[in-house]
């Protein structure tokens, strides 16, 4: 099966979380990703959080598979001259180093542009060009921070929250491919490539836009009606942390299901659909609530939403999750049991689906990855392993035209 992005060439240029996240993905639908490493360390997530000595860590593995690796340190005259290379036949560049890294190695955007018109160069950086923080460094959590995620995110009585969902990192990394297939489908229309640049903190933003829907509603009205603080609670002048609630128009909670006290993720996720409440009656065993003046509309139970919520826990005490979940679904109403990492790992559905796969690592044995999250009519995006550091130098070197001995020499300087 020939894959969408097949004859596609990218040099992988990326590091860490964010841009590696992109690459793979395109690598999984086809392209020919060529991750270039620093010789002897190479991605420094390669030796992040180890669990088995002397191999890749799951950092890498996870965010590397179906890519060649190709050791090249780019500062070296003779590296660069590799890249040069490189460069001239390739359609993408994908970086996220630090701010002016490639422009100190001198690979600005229009020496780029000079050596490979027709190349797409695409970059993560933590703010965007010309931001008055343009000159950060920064990891996914400041990435949370600065996107206005972590002021929203928690619970109204604690401090600001990080998710645990890399808001900052991969989805960035997927904004940028959204962004280098776009600019792949413009250069067929005009034979040029193009600068794409997403950063972190607009990615996160583009994620909390129903935050700045509730902004300008707060400063409108005084209040949000959806969130925990209303009616009884006050508001300031800026959106509050709404704990679990909704967030949409639907109010929602987590909910305690049985074995809570022993088991912290004994819980499920309800939503009080609007036009589901008399199914919600129905399944509770409350057929007075349907027509009830003080529960009938959602204006009206939103003062004694945890009271509601209280009563629907009780119903819960003595069903598990999964027990749980199974009634509620015949009744049509959203929600759906906290899932831990150890269910997820082992559910047969997404085993079935290939969103968990497990993949054979020349080093480390078999391990579990998420795969494409993506699916297709007409392809199934296989998963492969991540390159052992420098697998593909000499493979990559000799396409480049460069002979045996060449390649020789260019590792006795320690270039590639
Ligand atoms: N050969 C030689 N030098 C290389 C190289 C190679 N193959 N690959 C990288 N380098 C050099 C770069 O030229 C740069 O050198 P310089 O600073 O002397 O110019 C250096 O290695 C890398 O710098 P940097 O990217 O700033 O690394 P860092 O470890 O200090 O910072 C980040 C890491 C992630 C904070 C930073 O890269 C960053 O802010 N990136 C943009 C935002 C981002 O993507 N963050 C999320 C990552 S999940």
């Amino acid at each position: 099966m020939t894959k969408p992005l097949e004859g596609i060439k990218i040099i992988d240029f990326t590091h860490v979380q964010a841009g590696p996240a992109c690459t793979q993905l395109l690598a999984w639908f086809g392209a020919d990703v060529i991750k270039v490493e620093r010789p002897g360390s190479g991605d420094v997530t390669r030796n992040q959080l180890r669990d088995i000595p002397d191999a890749d860590a799951l950092y890498f593995t996870m965010l590397n598979s179906n890519k060649k690796s190709l050791t090249l340190d780019t500062k070296k005259p003779e590296g660069k001259e590799v890249l040069e290379r490189l460069i001239r036949e390739s359609d993408v560049l994908v970086e996220n180093f630090g701010p002016g890294a490639l422009d100190r190695m001198g690979f600005s955007w229009e020496r780029l542009n000079e050596l490979n018109p027709k190349m797409i160069v695409a970059s993560v950086k933590g703010f965007s060009d010309g931001h008055h923080y343009d000159d950060l460094k920064v990891y996914e959590n400041v990435a949370q921070c600065a996107g206005g995620a972590a002021s929203t995110t928690g619970f109204w009585d604690g401090p600001p929250t990080i998710s645990a969902a890399a808001l900052g990192d991969s989805n960035t990394g997927m904004h940028l491919a959204i962004g280098i297939l776009t600019a792949l489908l413009g250069r067929d229309k005009t034979g040029k490539g193009q600068k794409v640049a997403v950063s972190m903190q607009d990615s996160v933003l583009n994620l909390c836009r129903v935050k700045l829907r509730d902004q300008q509603r707060l400063e409108r009205v005084g209040y949000l009606e959806e969130y925990p603080q209303y009616p009884h609670g006050e508001f300031s002048d800026v959106v509050p942390r709404g704990g679990n609630a909704g967030g949409g128009g639907q109010p929602g909670w987590v909910l305690k299901c049985k074995g809570w006290e022993t088991d912290p993720n004994a819980y499920i996720y309800f939503t009080i659909q609007g036009h589901a409440w008399e199914p919600i009656c129905k399944a509770l065993g409350k057929p007075e609530w349907i027509d009830d003046a003080a529960y009938k509309t959602a204006e009206a139970r939103q003062p004694h939403i945890f009271e509601i919520f209280g009563t629907i826990e009780a119903w819960l005490a003595d069903k598990t999750k999964f027990e749980a979940v199974d009634i509620l679904r015949k009744f049509d109403i959203p929600c759906a049991p906290v899932l831990t990492m150890k269910e997820l790992a082992n559910d047969p559905s997404l085993r079935a689906s290939g969103t968990i796969v497990e993949v054979p690592h020349k080093k480390r044995g078999s391990y579990l990855t998420v795969g494409s999250p993506i699916k297709f009519s007409d392809m199934k995006p296989e998963v492969t392993a991540s390159p052992l550091l420098g697998e593909h130098t000499e493979e990559v070197l000799a396409s480049l035209g460069y002979s045996r001995q060449d390649i020789f020499n260019l590792r006795e300087i320690k270039a590639v």
